[in-house]
């Protein structure tokens, strides 16, 4: 099997290539990112192997059928980058991976809360210029405090798990809620503590000191932290999003910033993150413009979509890509297919 290997880094090709070898598979590792220019690129090819910031849309997959591309290997768990629709109509499978470890997501998510409230990223930066001052830096004990944790899946699980040890009250919102929480059952308590319930968003929005997000991007929750959402939260809330950047609209985060309404916001993920993120654009102009007044705030961390990025993490990852391929080829059946 011939795998074109699309955004390629230095990292992707230690994990990926001694797996690849040891299941005989030929992967043409590439650095260009996955669109309608570059899909031609996998000629020849049996699949393409993507990534969060590649774009497989319905003009990039129809390319790819021309070029004999039979399946697209997520490296990932998020498939909003796929055209489903288009993807099915030109018989090309998606496989994914569903999970790799939600607890260097979580883990990565409560970092960023740490961090943020304590303002550690400052305190970094000022005793690196032999800056004692704390003034400025004061944060709040979180113990006490209630987090909303939007979407309990296994990262949202992971989360309840790695929020334990603070103490916090925990509230919770999925449309499809997990039964052994809405039960209050002994093995739900003893794992995720008692102090915990499902609440509609808005709730989450008036009540909590830290909001969390861990839910997909879907087309109906598109910008559900925007200029409204806003308005019902608290004024020094502290906003986590390690999902996708579009989860938040940015303009109206940027505005609410201005106004000092957040007490810090961690971001991983980005809404116009594909031109940039996994990228050294240190000597270039940046002319996204809510990028540059998103990094100029220093109530704001934000990071390059890094959450996922652990060892463990980047094993699971290569070696699920690689199963999935393995199914694929010998026709058995696909357990991490999306279509
Ligand atoms: P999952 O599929 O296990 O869980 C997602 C949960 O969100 C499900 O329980 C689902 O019912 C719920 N959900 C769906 N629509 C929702 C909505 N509108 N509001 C609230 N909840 C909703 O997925 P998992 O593994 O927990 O991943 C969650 C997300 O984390 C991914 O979709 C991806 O966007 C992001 N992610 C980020 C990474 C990073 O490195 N920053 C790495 C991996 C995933």
């Amino acid at each position: 099997m011939k795998i074109a290997f699309y955004d390629t880094k230095p990292y992707d090709k230690i994990w990926f290539e001694p797996i690849a070898k040891e299941k005989g598979f030929d992967i043409l590792f590439l650095e260009e990112k996955l669109n309608n220019k570059t899909a031609v690129f996998a000629k020849g090819c049996d699949a393409v192997c993507i990534f969060v910031n590649d774009n497989a849309d319905a003009d990039t997959l129809k390319t790819l059928k021309q070029a004999g591309v039979r399946a697209v290997l997520l490296r990932c768990a998020g498939f909003n980058n796929v055209d489903l629709k288009y993807a099915k109509e030109y018989d090309i499978t998606v496989l994914r991976v569903p999970s790799y470890s939600p607890r260097a997501i979580a883990e990565y998510a409560l970092g960023l809360l740490l961090a943020v409230n304590r303002k550690i990223h400052r305190a970094y930066v000022r005793t690196r210029d032999f800056n004692y001052s704390i003034n400025g830096l004061m944060g709040v004990d979180l113990v006490g405090k209630t987090i909303g944790i939007v979407g309990t899946g296994k990262i949202g699980q992971a989360m309840m798990s790695v929020v334990r040890g603070l103490d916090m009250h925990v509230l919770l919102y999925d449309p499809y809620p997990l039964e052994s929480i809405l039960n209050k059952t002994q093995e739900a308590i003893a794992k995720f503590g008692s102090d915990i319930q499902y609440v509609d968003l808005e709730t989450i929005y008036k009540e909590a000191d830290v909001i969390s997000l861990h839910c997909p991007l879907t087309k109906d929750n598109q910008y559900m932290i925007n200029k409204e959402t806003i308005s019902m939260m608290k004024d020094g809330v502290i906003l986590i999003n390690t999902s996708r950047g579009s989860l938040i609209h940015t303009s109206d985060l940027l505005d609410a910033l201005a106004t000092g309404k957040f007490g810090g916001v961690g971001l991983d993920v980005y809404e116009e993150e594909e031109a940039y993120f996994f990228e050294d654009r240190s000597d270039d102009i940046i002319s996204d413009a809510d990028l540059v007044r998103l990094t100029s705030y220093r109530n704001v961390i934000l990071t390059s979509h890094q959450a996922f990025f652990t060892k463990e993490a980047m094993y699971a990852i290569a070696m699920t890509t690689l199963n999935n391929a393995e199914s694929f080829e010998n026709e058995k059946t696909l357990e991490n297919i999306v279509l």
